[in-house]
């Protein structure tokens, strides 16, 4: 039978969320140490075991091969695309990044996010490379130019990298292996991750670490201040990334939706029998067991967004995203918000309000959100939300 989405609120059926603050064994979880000591690392291997699988056994070393370099938007920026090069040989998997950052004497923070159709055509910018790697459509110079307004983020401060998310892991069921998945070996037959193998979306995750690695190194990024962000597919990876690698200071999802931010629970738009029969090599294999029972699995997404405490977290959504279930990735972000009172922020579900806010508002504090008024996508009006929320943090600190 093919999928059919149910929608609205009154499709959502009832359900109990897997407890934020109980550990396994029973015991309530009061402080920030047992958090740190006994749930963190509970619900850590939990997502790991059931939804995403472990982070791959990947030798993280790279060579870092300058492609080139120069000024930007009329000199006021400089941009650098590098290749990080796993491996010596010539065929060895690769992520081009592409990097810009305002000139500026001091260290300055930066967002960290993959693309979806190659560096090219998330500018104008001429001399900026296409990928190299496998590309599943050729895309024009420019096409998603709306999702990455450069000039916008550099005068805010910030320095923004970005790759092609086809080098890190290519997103098909069939060649999802031929990126950085060839730096471990497969660890069972046939083409789709079994068992708690990590998928597609837990190498997006790791090669967001690598470049991290990379931009840890850069003398003119300061290391304590990067982000990670994602929209969509992307919005999921990074919120893997933020869970699983405590570097990234702040996280920022936009429309991730199920198995992102959206609460699994409440069944309504996508589900998780509609995203592993669609999108087969994402996650690990065991996930597929929660098709259609959503009640079996031991974690809820309230929690993955909890993994980020106490660091700063956005959860973006749009008022037509409905396949995404804007009120999933709302909810998910309140019942993630009791974590943060551990560590001294006791405020952070009463900043996020009493249901959802009216669109294009943003609230929180620790954990920001906002619901665009559109569609399915992220544009200048979402950056302006992250822009603002990041400068909070990482320049008003
Ligand atoms: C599909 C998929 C979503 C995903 C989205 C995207 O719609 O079902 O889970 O987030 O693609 O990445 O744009």
């Amino acid at each position: 039978m093919p999928f059919v989405p149910l929608y609205g609120e009154e499709s959502v059926p009832a359900f109990c969320l897997p407890e934020l603050l109980r550990s396994e064994a029973g015991h309530a979880i009061e402080t920030a140490g047992q958090w740190n000591t006994v749930r963190r690392p509970e619900l850590l291997r939990l997502f790991r075991e059931h939804v995403y699988g472990f982070p791959p056994a990947a030798d993280p070393h790279f060579r870092v091969e300058i492609r080139e370099s120069g000024f930007a938007f009329g000199r006021n920026a400089l941009r650098e695309q590098v290749r990080l090069r796993f491996g010596s040989d010539g065929r060895a998997p690769f992520i081009d990044l592409l990097l810009y950052r305002p000139r500026s004497p001091h260290p300055v923070p930066a967002f960290l996010g993959l693309n979806f159709k190659g560096n090219h055509t998330t500018t104008f910018d001429p001399v900026v490379f296409s990928p190299a790697s496998w590309v599943s459509e050729a895309a024009p110079h420019g096409a998603q130019q709306r999702r990455w307004p450069y000039e916008r983020i550099l005068e805010a401060g910030f320095a923004v990298a970005t790759f092609y998310y086809g080098d890190a892991a290519p997103d098909s069921p069939l060649h999802w292996r031929e990126g950085l998945a060839r730096l471990a070996p497969a660890q069972h037959e046939g083409p789709l991750p079994t068992g708690n193998e990590p998928g597609a979306v837990a190498w997006w995750a790791w090669g967001l670490s690598r470049a991290l690695d990379y931009l840890s190194t850069y003398p003119a990024i300061d290391s304590r201040r990067i982000a990670v962000i994602g929209h969509s597919r992307h919005g999921k990876a990074a919120l893997l990334a933020g869970a699983e690698d405590e570097r990234f200071a702040l996280v920022i999802s936009n429309d991730s939706g199920c198995t992102g931010a959206a609460l699994s629970r409440r069944r309504i738009g996508e589900r998780i029998v509609a995203i592993n029969e669609r999108f087969p090599h994402w996650f690990c294999g065991n996930y597929h067991r929660f098709n259609e029972k959503e009640d079996r699995l031991p974690v809820d997404q309230h929690q993955l967004i909890a993994l980020m405490a106490p660091r700063p977290v956005y959860i973006a959504s749009a008022t037509n995203d409905h396949w995404a279930d804007p009120v999933g990735e709302y909810q998910a972000a309140v019942a993630a918000a009791p974590v943060y009172a551990l560590f001294g922020f006791p405020q952070v579900a009463a900043a996020l309000g009493n249901g959802m806010p009216a669109p294009d508002t943003s609230v929180g504090d620790r954990i920001g959100y906002h619901i665009r008024t559109g569609d399915h996508d992220m544009l200048a009006e979402d950056w302006r939300h992250f822009l603002r929320f990041a400068g909070r943090h990482f320049c008003e600190a």
